[in-house]
């Protein structure tokens, strides 16, 4: 049996345990701060750090013991009792270059411990008057090591996950492929599931294989920023409209055509008075002749907020038509706002394939002051969609920035 260190007195074994329970529970070698000098430290178990945690810290053989008085409230200020009192001394006893020094680990060492304590305190249900008669179990231990529990999260706000999902695109469907490879937009439309489908598939960019830009579509957007590709694109199926007053010799895309003949049938019908037009498709040579003529009565800066420069017209896709209110003869394009066929189209175009393109204060979107008589075709599908969904501008509709300027 060895004899106990007489180096070892009560105040060095204090220190000594203070700065090996520091040590060791930042898992630092120890060597250099043993209290014997030159004596190896043992590491301190998990049963030590357990005592520790409730008070009864075991000393090494032949020191004398810190008092640990299992009635005294861990935490608690006394300064004769407990384990922290014993640190407290121990420190207290140690010259000042040391107390730096060990200050650092201990800080951290106490954390630790405090750590432990708190999350002991929870388990033992009996919080911060854990006494030293309290048990703690491994699970205990293993959870202060894992770190925080996980927050429970039946108080938190589920939100509500309404956007269409990931894997949902109409890209996917051969059904709807094959309907953009034949380029027949309305049966492409109904296999995306319609119009507020397709919106919010092509808006929310899962739809990859949908062109905004292919000039062919009925749902290509044309402003300041998107010009036509190519620049001076021609539509393939241009017809006259039947049964429409035309002013011009001004033809429109095939299905535009047809929409505008019902239309202005249905407008009639109604007792809304007859709808003439004046100018459908415009060549780009058409548009640099009508965008120089604006700019040669009000300067550039007026005509850019009236007429679109060369390559940049929703007209020369052959999808836009200007309208006029025509009683006996035909008024003019200022006159669409005020009249009753004007009012009729602002009710009813959407169920034609038309919207109102350049609406009622929207110019720093679209780029262009209100123009009422502006017609432009996207389809039935998707203009019930413009219309139920409450936009105003082609590119909100899409979730595309804004145009104000080229
Ligand atoms: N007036 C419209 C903006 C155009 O020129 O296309
Ligand atoms: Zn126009």
């Amino acid at each position: 049996m060895t004899s106990p260190d007489p180096e070892l007195s009560p105040r060095r074994a204090a220190r000594a345990e203070a700065e090996r329970l520091a040590t060791a529970a930042l898992s630092l070698p120890a060597a250099t701060s043993s209290p014997a000098e030159g004596a190896p430290v043992e590491p301190v178990t998990r049963r030590q750090l357990r005592a520790a945690a409730t008070g009864a810290i075991a000393m090494q053989p032949g020191a004398a013991p810190a008092r640990a008085d299992a009635s005294a409230p861990v935490g608690g200020r006394s300064e004769r009792s407990g384990p922290l009192s014993s640190v407290r001394a121990a420190l207290a006893a140690l010259p000042a270059r040391r107390r730096r020094r060990l200050a650092i680990t201990a800080g951290c060492a106490v954390a630790a411990v405090g750590g432990l304590l708190l999350i002991i305190g929870a388990v033992a249900g009996s919080g911060a008057d854990a006494t030293a008669s309290a048990t703690v179990d491994d699970a205990a231990l293993t959870a202060a090591a894992a770190g925080p529990p996980a927050v429970p999260d039946a108080g938190l706000p589920v939100p509500e996950v309404s956007a269409v999902a990931a894997t949902a695109t109409p890209c996917d469907d051969p059904a709807f492929t094959a309907a953009l490879a034949a380029g027949d937009d309305t049966a492409a439309i109904a296999a995306a599931g319609g119009g507020s489908a397709f919106r919010a598939a092509v808006a929310s960019g899962i739809a990859p294989c949908v062109s905004l830009s292919d000039p062919d579509r009925e749902w290509v957007v044309v402003n300041k920023q998107r010009p036509l590709d190519p620049i001076d694109y021609r539509a393939g199926d241009l017809i006259m409209p039947q049964n429409v007053r035309a002013l011009e010799d001004s033809a429109l895309r095939a299905a535009a055509a047809n929409a505008l003949t019902a239309m202005v049938k249905a407008a009639s019908d109604a007792g809304a008075g007859e709808i003439g037009y004046l100018s459908a498709f415009r060549s780009y040579s058409t548009q640099q002749s009508t965008y120089a003529g604006r700019v040669a009565v009000g300067g550039v800066a007026e005509a850019d907020r009236e007429s679109a420069r060369a390559g940049y017209s929703e007209h020369q896709s052959g999808l836009a038509v200007d309208i006029v209110p025509c009683t006996g003869s035909c008024g003019t394009l200022d006159d669409v706002a005020a009249s009753p066929q004007g009012a009729w189209v602002r009710e009813h175009a959407w169920e034609f394939g038309f919207i109102t393109r350049y609406a009622e204060g929207r110019e720093s979107v679209s780029g262009y002051e209100p123009e009422a008589w502006h017609q432009r075709y996207i389809g039935p599908e998707l203009a019930r969609a413009y219309h139920e969904g409450g936009y105003t501008t082609l590119e909100e509709f899409f979730g595309l920035p804004a145009a104000p300027t080229y």
